[in-house]
């Protein structure tokens, strides 16, 4: 991805349209369903669940969105969403916002590789680095809706960087993700998704 195109994107996001604000106090009585995989606290135990405390506002609504809508398939979430508004969705995601992601650590045997792929991308195959877009210390740029990554299980951030590769998951703007995904192999994919596990 180049610098300019990178830049055009962070520019729609921050012109993009206004929401509701989301209030937080509000959105945690609407998690009660939710804390069994993702945790009370948006810090859930279970690999395969993502971590949602301290993801972006804006990031965490799209997703609700899109999750809600279809175009992103989440069959453990199915139906989960109907009954919600859009004042619901933008209360959840401020709630999971205000809270604080719990760290992980990374194998030891891979952090030489995923952090070299953090910083730098992989040159010879036009993989961008990751801190373009998720920042340095894996925080995210909200503002343009690109995610926060620090902390997330490593088990869940390799299996979404397979279903990038595949296009089983094919909601992100501009098919970032999955150009990115789609040039990475299975050992790069590990490495970098434990890096991330322990990042901050
Ligand atoms: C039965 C387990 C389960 C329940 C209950 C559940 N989720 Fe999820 N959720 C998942 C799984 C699994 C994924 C990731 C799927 C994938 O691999 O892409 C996910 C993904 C998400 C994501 C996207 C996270 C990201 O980093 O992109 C959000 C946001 C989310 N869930 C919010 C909620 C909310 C809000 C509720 C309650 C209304 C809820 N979930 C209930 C299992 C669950
Ligand atoms: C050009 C910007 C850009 C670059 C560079 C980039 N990403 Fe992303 N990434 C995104 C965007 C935007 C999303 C969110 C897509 C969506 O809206 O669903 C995302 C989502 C992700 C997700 C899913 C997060 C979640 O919670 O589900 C993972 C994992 C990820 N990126 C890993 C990486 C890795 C690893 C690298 C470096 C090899 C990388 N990204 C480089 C823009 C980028």
């Amino acid at each position: 991805m180049n610098k300019l195109l990178i830049s055009l994107l962070v520019s729609i996001g921050l012109t993009g349209v206004a929401h509701a604000a989301g209030d937080a106090a509000a959105g945690q009585a609407k998690t009660a369903v939710c804390a069994a995989c993702h945790g009370a606290d948006g810090n859930s135990v279970v690999g395969n669940f993502p971590k949602l405390a301290g993801q972006g506002e804006k990031y965490l609504l799209k997703q609700l969105n899109d999750i809600k809508g279809g175009a992103r398939m989440v069959p453990e979430m199915t139906g989960l969403l109907n009954n919600l508004s859009d004042q619901d969705l933008a209360d959840i995601a401020a709630y999971y916002a205000s809270k604080k992601v719990q760290l992980g650590q990374a194998a030891a045997d891979q952090v030489e590789l995923g952090q070299r792929i953090w910083r730098a991308g992989v040159a010879d195959k036009g993989v961008a680095a990751c801190t373009a877009c998720h920042g340095p210390a894996g925080k995210g740029i909200d503002s343009a809706a690109y995610p926060a990554l620090s902390g997330q299980h490593a088990q869940y951030v390799e299996s979404t960087l397979n279903k990038f590769a595949k296009g089983e998951r094919d909601n992100d703007p501009a098919q970032m993700m999955r150009d990115i995904a789609g040039k990475l192999s299975e050992a790069e994919m590990k490495a970098v998704s434990q890096y991330v596990q322990g990042l901050h």
